[in-house]
């Protein structure tokens, strides 16, 4: 198994140092796995003048799956748009069509306390988010900036999304949900895009294929509202592109740190790209305090989703769960009463509790 490695930019070499660890770990006990690095990002604008360096696409195509971990940098902001590290990104989950992104919102017991919310709402919390990747405004042209006649510029982005897209999104979304407590909430604003209004009916066709699977509607500001208020009440969130972005990132401090949530973008063969849902927090880069959980753990649904081991998955995921209830905390999750580790401390402490 051929596994792309592409640090990219802030911590996210720090971060994916450590997960490579837990996979070397893992393959001197016998799992098959070549691992090669390449830039992204700014990193690959850096190396090469841009931020998806040719080279870098390559390697992640001919892998049997990507390690990413994070891309950009107020170095890069003032850069034309075309050569900003988020690009690189886009780019690269544009070329290997990973359009089903899986954004797991899990709450470890032993985290609760770490969250914001009180630890009643949170506690039990085990949410997926099923976010479409690779459409929706984020790729709908037409798109930029031009000036109106009046002299006054305007800025303009097209919400689209076809038919095909939203079945295969929603198929993803419904084929988990099977395997989970099966209820799927289909978020949109249906009430005011069209673009949505067709999403809703393609979800309803779909639903018709799943008979034990129960489908529920959300428009995105309720939706917003419900999980900081009873996060419980979801199973599988389905959405597209932008309220996907925005909705795991909420969902993601319910379980206390953005560090804990880890990631995986598939192709229609289960080929993946595997990241912390994270970004490349400049400002604590170099330092080696960030938490490599999220990537750590991404590296487990790695082992799940694509190389099909959910004994090895399970065996990641245990381990994290060992060094949490050891009480070992990067600063991001650091409450009274447990111990303080850096971000290569707790890379060697899950190494240890594999
Ligand atoms: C994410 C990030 C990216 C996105 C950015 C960095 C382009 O926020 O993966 O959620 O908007 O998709
Ligand atoms: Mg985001």
């Amino acid at each position: 198994m051929k596994i792309a490695v592409l640090p990219g930019d802030g911590i996210g070499p720090e971060i994916v140092a450590q997960a490579s660890k837990v996979l070397q770990a893992l393959s001197k006990d016998g799992l098959k796995i070549e691992m090669e690095q390449a830039p992204i990002g700014g990193a690959g604008y850096d190396a090469s003048g841009d931020p998806l360096p040719a080279a870098t696409l390559k390697l992640a195509q001919d892998a049997d799956a990507v390690l990413l971990g994070a891309v950009g940098g107020w170095q890069y902001d003032t850069l034309p748009r075309p050569m900003r590290p988020e690009q690189g990104l886009l780019r690269i989950r544009k070329e290997l069509n990973l359009f089903a992104n899986l954004r797991p919102a899990l709450l470890y017991p032993e985290l609760a306390d770490a969250s914001t919310l009180k630890p009643e709402v949170v506690s039990g919390l085990d949410i997926m988010i099923v976010r479409e990747l690779t459409g929706d405004i984020y790729f709908g042209q037409p798109r930029g900036i031009h000036t109106l006649a009046n002299g006054e510029r305007e800025g303009y982005n097209t919400m689209r999304y076809s038919e095909s897209e939203i079945r295969r999104i929603g198929h993803v979304a419904f084929g988990i949900a099977s395997k989970r407590n099966r209820k799927v909430c289909s978020v949109d604003k249906a009430n005011v895009l069209e673009t949505t209004e067709l999403w809703r009916q393609v979800m309803i066709e779909i639903a018709k294929d799943y008979p034990d699977v129960e489908l529920s509607h959300m428009y995105v500001d309720n939706a917003a509202m419900q999980l900081v208020r009873a996060p419980k009440q979801f199973d599988v969130i389905v959405t597209g592109n932008i309220f996907g972005d925005i909705l795991s990132d909420e969902a993601s401090m319910l379980t206390g740190s953005i560090g804990m949530l880890p990631s995986a973008s598939l192709d229609s063969n289960n080929k993946g790209m595997y990241e912390p849902s994270h970004g490349s927090a400049p400002d604590i880069a170099g330092k080696n305090i960030a938490n490599p959980l999220a990537t750590i753990l991404s590296a487990a649904m790695m082992l799940r989703y694509t190389f099909n081991d959910e004994t090895t998955a399970q065996r990641i995921e245990n381990a994290v769960k060992k060094v949490l209830a050891n009480g070992l905390r990067t600063a991001d999750i650091f409450v009274a009463g447990t111990q303080k580790v850096s971000c290569s401390e707790m890379g060697d402490a899950v190494v240890a509790a594999l």
